[in-house]
This record gives C-alpha cells, structure tokens and sequence, in this order.
C-alpha cells in the first residue's frame, strides 16, 4: 500500500523541509525487538534516536524489557539523567573532565551512570582526576576477528587477550574508588554489516561467509571474559552485546544479559537489507518540489542528508513516497537542490512533497529541529530533537 496519500493527508498545511516519526510503524518495529530479543533485556541505543520524548516513549513501550540507555557522550549521558532518565551507559570512552566530575557527584546521590574503560590509560586518566566519589566501570572488549589482510570489525578497543584483561581488572580493583560493573563488546561485524543487500551477491555470499566465521569465535571470546569476572568475584549490573543488526546471535549468549537496540527503531535504509529481520520505516522527512526542469523531473527544495561512514551510495537518502521516485545518479540528493526522476501516477507539481528515508538512524535529528510524531491521519504532537533542545553531543 502506497502512504503516500495519507502523508499527504497527514502533512497538508506543513511547511517541508520537515522529519517526521510514524508512531503506528515505530510501535511495530518495537513489538518486532521484543519478539527479537528473546529472553535478554534491551538497552537504548539513543544515538540512533536522539529526542527525548521518543527515547522517554520506547522505554515506556519496552516496559520490563527494557534496561536503560547507551549514551554516547558524557554529556548527554548528564542531561538525560537531569531530564529523568537513569541507568545511562556512556558507550564509548570520554576525557571530558568537567562531565566525569558531575557524573561521579550524580553517582554519589544514587544515580547509574557508567563510564567506558577499555585500557590502563583510560584507567589512570580517571585517578589522575582525583575524586573523592566513585565511578562506575564498563569494560569494553574487541571482538573483531583477525582473519589474514582483514579486520573484520571495527577499530575501537584494543582490549583482546586473557592476559591484558586480568591485568585491568586488577588494575582497576587497586584504584578503590573505581568500580567495575558492566561489560560491553560490540559485534559491529554481525550488527553493522548489511548482508542481503539488492544486486549483490557475491558480496552477500561473502559477508554471510565472514559472519559464519566470527559467529564461532565471539560466544568464546565472551565466555573466557567472562570467567575471569566470576573468578576475581566481581559482580556486575550487566553483559551488554550486540546491536540491531545481531540480535538473533547475540540473544543465543547465555553470558549476555542485555542487547543494545537504537536503530531498528526508526529502521533507516541501510537495516533494509538485512537476512534476519524486517523492520518498517517508521522515520523520515519531507522536501518540496521548488521547480520543475523536465517532464518527469521534479527538483526539490534541500534533502542532501548524507549519512556519515565509509563512503559510499548506500549513505545517501532515498526517495521513498510516492513510490517510483528515483534520484539522478550524477546529482544524487544536494545541499539545497535534489532532482528526483519520476513517472508515476501521483499528479506532483510546484509544492507537493516528496518524502525521504535517511541511510542512518539518529542522524536525521541532527538535520531538524522538530520531528512530527505522527499516529493515522493525525499529527500527535511536534516534539524536539537534541538539536531542537540546542544540544550537540557530537
Ligand atoms: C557500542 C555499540 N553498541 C550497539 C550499537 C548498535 O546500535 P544500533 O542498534 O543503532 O545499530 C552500536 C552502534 O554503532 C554501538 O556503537
């Protein structure tokens, strides 16, 4: 079924360029993380979300399911707790004094906020702040396979090897006042890497191949981490995996307790083309036709969102309704002109819209101020993004 008509319904007297979260769809893709998820618990991944009045709406909606947040700055992680929201996981390490002070303030009064460590640096970096509150520790470990030429994964932690961990850890049980309470690795291989993508199939044979591989060799990865918590007694609030790309891997872990879960939500371009899972498109954002070029070209009003990461076609938005609409491969979507090809039946002119998908999730609030929450043929509300808020994270 095309929507395109009911978005027209929907958005008559609004002024494009806007973003816009379809709440019938976003519910959907809910439910599916549930059903996903199996019996582990779901943090929010809010750099896939990035607007508090949605990342308040999927916690109410995951209800017992769901177990607090992945931050991706220290920052954010303190203006999320100041706005209510508690049990904030900041994923990725941070040096930013001023922050790392409030948090261990806020830590102090109750609140669970952690910080991510992954080396002795990161370990004396945090003594050397001298705090007399303590800190809450998660360990980030690699789990990119090494394969000969290859890194598959990602370059973040050089955290691998019994070795090196037992030697953080007590590294970190010497410290006093920092506390080890989580543990995180991050799958990006199986979570971040597309693999049923259109027209590809070698490539789609040798990513499956890859993936098999890594499949193999992350459960024991964990495990032996795993391990040596239990041995040195350490007990922890939480074994966190995976991503929306991994969850039926990553819930097959009995170590693992909870998955991190940010873009399946939205369900931007790059999660069509996934084996394992659907999700509907619940977020996107409109521009206008401004002129009109050539019979069966239509040229629209901004729309050049393009998606951070290794660069490629797959980063750049797409047309989505009406559907039909294509973008022109030598212009692609612009800074402030995007010429979409379409012969469809819908009768567009000076002022219809055209709506888009970006290729990423969280990405699109940094490009609008307000997103329309929309439920059938109604708008529910206008609620701000980060970047509405007057908030850049990074
Ligand atoms: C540490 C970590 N966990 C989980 C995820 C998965 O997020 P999403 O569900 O948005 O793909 C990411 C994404 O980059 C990540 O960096």
């Amino acid at each position: 079924m095309d929507k395109y008509k009911d978005y027209e319904k929907v958005f008559h007297s609004s002024r494009a360029p806007f973003a816009y979260i379809d709440l019938s769809l976003l519910d959907i893709n809910i439910e599916r993380t549930l059903l996903r998820a199996g019996d582990k618990k779901i943090r929010i991944a809010t750099k896939s979300v990035r607007c508090l009045e949605v990342l308040k709406y999927l916690e109410l909606k995951l209800g017992e399911k769901a177990n607090g947040f992945m931050c991706y700055s220290a920052q954010e992680a303190i203006w999320l707790c100041e706005n209510g929201l508690d049990n904030l996981l900041i994923a990725y390490p941070s040096l930013d004094s001023e922050s790392i002070r409030r948090i261990s303030t806020l830590t102090s009064e109750g609140k669970k906020i952690y910080l991510m460590v992954d080396s002795q640096e990161h370990v004396d970096y945090l003594e050397k702040l001298n705090l007399s509150e303590p800190l809450l520790l998660c360990l980030d470990m690699d789990l990119s396979t090494y394969l000969p030429g290859l890194n598959f994964g990602v370059f973040r932690s050089p955290l691998r090897g019994k070795s090196e961990f037992q030697k953080l850890l007590k590294r970190i049980k010497e410290s006093g006042i920092l506390k080890i309470k989580g543990l995180m690795g991050y799958e990006a291989q199986i979570a971040g890497v597309t693999d049923n993508q259109d027209k590809r199939i070698v490539m789609n044979i040798i990513i499956s191949f890859l993936k098999k591989i890594s499949l193999k060799k992350i459960p024991k990865i964990r495990e032996s981490y795993l391990r040596e918590i239990e041995k040195q007694n350490i007990s922890l609030d939480f074994v966190n995996g995976g991503g929306t790309g991994s969850m039926e891997s990553t819930r097959t872990e009995e170590g693992v307790t909870e998955i991190a879960v940010g873009s399946g939500f939205y369900s931007p371009t790059l999660f069509d083309s996934y084996k394992n899972f659907k999700y509907e498109p619940a977020a996107g954002f409109a521009i206008e036709i401004v002129r009109k070029p050539q019979e069966n070209i239509y040229t629209c009003f901004a729309g050049g969102y393009v998606a951070s990461g290794a660069v490629g076609v797959d980063k750049i938005p797409r047309p989505y309704l009406p559907t039909g609409c294509s973008l022109i491969s030598n212009e692609m979507a612009g800074e402030v002109q995007t010429p979409v090809i379409y012969k469809g039946l819908e009768n567009l002119g000076l002022g219809s819209k055209v709506y888009f998908r970006h290729a990423k999730a969280g990405e699109l609030c940094e490009r609008f101020n307000k997103v329309f929450l929309v439920r059938g043929e109604k708008v529910e509300r206008e609620v701000n993004t980060y970047r509405g808020e007057g908030k850049f994270f990074g």
